[in-house]
């Protein structure tokens, strides 16, 4: 069922099932996240290795407070500055969250999500909202209610309808290491956003082996047709001489020798936020076509076009 009914997202959450909820960034697969037998569902659905920590969903800062202890004074301005909104703090854990939220980590990833039916659903409930991405492990985030249900909706029995993600791409990750903000993951808040209010932060996002972020995986996103990342110019010339059925995925360009239909521009006025916004349903439209390969641009190094290139990278195909 897709439907904008709260008391009925309360009632399936307050029996220990999964509820499909709206985000600025991406859907979440939400379940109770003090209540493991609720988490372990959220990793068999999404087919999910359960050393990969998730993030609790709550409706304040205040209300943080009741899941964490001792956050630092940078962190704290941070959630001030940014909470409700595309940023997740890693926060030492109180001893209310359980072992299987956390992969036994002691720090949790909490945010404030930024949409009104979740903020509404979350005052509703006595418990924070344990919430991945609505997806199948390693494939494209969802963006829009039709995507999760593509994909899911046999396996959850309620998603929450709350249109299209306008932000599009999941949150920055932000903890702290001796005194220095770090960020584990690009997403929908910009880097220099962060800066303004903390100063210099060190990126630490692409080490996969990274013990602080072990599902900071280096493949994922991924489409299930091969993805190649180039200069779209030389990867066309050379599809159309091995004769092979592509799609392309730009920034602003359109190429009048492909069919209309086997392209998509993430933004003609090069608006990187925009870009941001129709990434992942591109993606999947692509996906969906009859094209054989995907081939794709990587954008501007500045502002979300960094995130927007970090998906991109790990969506790429090896080798
Ligand atoms: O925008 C988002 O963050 C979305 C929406 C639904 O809130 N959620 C999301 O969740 O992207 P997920 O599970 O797909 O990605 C969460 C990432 C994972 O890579 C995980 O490894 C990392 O956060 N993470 C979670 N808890 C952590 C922890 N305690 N320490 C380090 N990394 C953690
Ligand atoms: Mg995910």
């Amino acid at each position: 069922m897709i439907g904008q009914d709260i008391p009925e997202a309360k009632r399936i959450l307050n029996a220990g099932e999964l509820v499909a909820i709206p985000t600025e960034t991406v859907y979440g697969l939400a379940g109770n996240a003090l209540n493991p037998v609720a988490v372990a569902s959220i990793f068999e659905t999404k087919n999910r290795p359960s050393f990969d920590p998730l993030i609790i969903h709550v409706p304040s800062l205040v209300e943080a407070e009741n899941y964490v202890n001792d956050i630092p004074a940078a962190l704290r301005k941070l959630a001030e500055h940014f909470w409700p909104g595309p940023l997740t703090l890693l926060l030492p854990r109180k001893s209310n969250i359980p072992d299987i939220v956390t992969s036994g980590l002691d720090r949790v990833a909490v945010r404030v999500p930024d949409h009104p039916l979740t903020l509404e659903l979350l005052a509703q409930l006595d418990f924070p909202l344990a919430a991945p991405s609505a997806n199948p492990f390693g494939y494209i985030s969802p963006t829009s209610p039709k995507h999760v249900d593509a994909q899911l909706g046999d396996k959850i029995s309620y998603i929450l309808n709350g249109g299209k993600c306008k932000v599009g791409l999941e949150s920055t990750i932000v903890g702290m290491e001796e005194d220095e903000v770090v960020v584990y993951r690009l997403g929908g808040l910009d880097i220099s956003e962060i800066e303004s209010i903390v100063g210099k932060v060190i990126v630490k996002s692409h080490s996969s082996s990274n013990p602080q972020a072990p599902g900071l995986l280096e493949s994922h996103y991924a489409p299930a047709k091969p993805f190649l990342l180039g200069n779209l110019e030389t990867l066309i010339a050379e599809y159309q001489e091995r004769n092979v059925d592509f799609a392309v995925l730009s920034l602003a360009q359109t190429f009048p020798a492909v069919p209309v239909g086997n392209q998509i521009a993430l933004s003609p006025q090069t608006d990187l936020k925009e870009a941001a916004t129709h990434l992942f349903a591109a993606m999947r439209t692509l996906d969906e076509s009859n094209a054989v390969v995907i081939l794709a641009e990587l954008m501007p190094e500045e502002g979300l076009g960094k995130a927007i290139n970090d998906r991109l990278r790990r969506a790429a195909t090896k080798g």
